[in-house]
């Protein structure tokens, strides 16, 4: 009923549909085979549902495959040729807008929406696409991640200002999407450096994404004035080494030993610091007023506007679904401010 069926021309590779192929019995138990994987679509309308007045056969569009959420079904997955969408994850793309560059928004928007907006997170100010200062300041440690470069924007729409870290190769790039200030994430001086920087100033908390980020957010917050909780998009441990299929246990029960002692770690500091902490789940804004406020009301003017830029920048690494292996081949051993797209359809 409020479904859209788009032809996909563009898709965007994930983190986590790599740790799906090698730990999905144990972060989506739900999923079962077969199964289609992936978030992140771009691409052109071929039918819509009866209540459908937003979308026509025919629009550009980019959404948030919702295939790997609890209850959802395989035609929802983004690895395929046809996806079924929701509409109110939906946006138009404006005709200056590629497909690969629609494909890079969904996840790591949802993602960093989620963590922002929703009421039991950050519960910050909803953006908008003429912002009005709020006074408040916001941390973003790992802007450079897919999640991160959208935080900063989102953030920045909202009327808040970002201070965020990266690689100091990417600083140009997060300043150009509205960071007020970015440090070295891999200085062991940039928490005390963010902290001078943030004396007299009213923090609204931070969104911490990537290994070790957590840590240094709890160290940044527990000696700054205002809001003391996190937004944890990242584990504090990585599952990236575990195989998928037989022997996984041999390394998958050390790593999950590690998270469990780095989680009581990181409890414990953040208790006594005051700080709170939660874990996002990136597609929870399918389930209440987020994923609209996004997908409908903000996002559609922002893109049209240039107020909003897709980011981090698409990088094509091939044509057809067989590629999709590759770019997931691509993404584990990393990638810097970019996201890696899989083209699909008449080129
Ligand atoms: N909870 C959820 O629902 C959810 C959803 C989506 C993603 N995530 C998680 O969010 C994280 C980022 O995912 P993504 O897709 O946005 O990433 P991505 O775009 O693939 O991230 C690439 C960037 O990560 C940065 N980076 C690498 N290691 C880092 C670290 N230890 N600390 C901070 N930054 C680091 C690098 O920045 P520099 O080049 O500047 O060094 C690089 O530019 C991953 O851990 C992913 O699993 C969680």
């Amino acid at each position: 009923m409020d479904e859209i069926l788009i032809s996909v021309r563009a898709i965007a590779v994930n983190p986590f549909e790599r740790l799906i192929q090698s730990v999905g019995d144990i972060i989506t138990p739900w999923m079962t085979y077969p199964a289609i994987v992936g978030s992140d679509v771009a691409g052109e309308v071929i039918a819509v549902g009866p209540n459908i007045t937003r979308f026509r056969v025919g629009d550009r569009v980019a959404g948030f495959a919702a295939g790997e959420e609890k209850g959802r079904r395989s035609a929802e997955g983004a690895f395929q040729e046809q996806v079924i969408l929701t509409e109110k994850m939906t946006a138009p793309l404006p005709d200056n807008l590629s497909f690969e560059a629609g494909s890079v928004l969904p996840l790591g928007l949802t993602t960093a929406a989620a963590g922002l907006f929703q009421s039991d997170f950050l519960a910050m100010r909803h953006p908008s696409i003429q912002p009005v200062s709020v006074g408040q300041t916001l941390v973003v440690w790992g802007g450079a991640t897919s999640v991160g470069c959208n935080a900063i924007q989102l953030a920045v729409a909202a009327g808040y200002d970002v201070i965020a870290t990266s690689s100091l190769q990417n600083a140009p790039y997060l300043m150009s999407l509205g960071a007020r200030a970015v440090y070295d994430r891999h200085s062991p001086s940039t928490p005390s450096a963010i902290i001078e920087a943030l004396r007299g100033r009213d923090v609204c908390g931070a969104l911490a994404i990537g290994i070790g980020s957590t840590k240094a957010c709890i160290d940044i917050l527990g000696a700054t004035k205002g809001q003391r909780f996190i937004a944890l998009a990242t584990p504090p441990v990585s599952l990236d080494a575990v195989p998928a299929g037989r022997g996984r246990w041999k390394t998958l029960i050390p790593v999950l030993m590690r998270m469990v002692a780095g989680n009581i770690f990181l409890t414990l500091r953040a208790r006594r610091r005051g700080v709170k902490t939660k874990f996002i789940w990136g597609g929870a804004p399918l389930h209440n007023d987020i994923g609209p406020m996004i997908y409908r009301e903000f996002l559609p003017g922002a893109l049209a506007g240039g107020q909003y830029k897709p980011s981090p920048e698409p990088e094509v690494v091939g044509h057809g679904l067989e590629v999709i292996p590759v770019a997931l081949e691509r993404q584990r051993k990393g990638v810097s401010a970019r996201k890696l797209v899989v083209t699909l359809g008449p080129r």
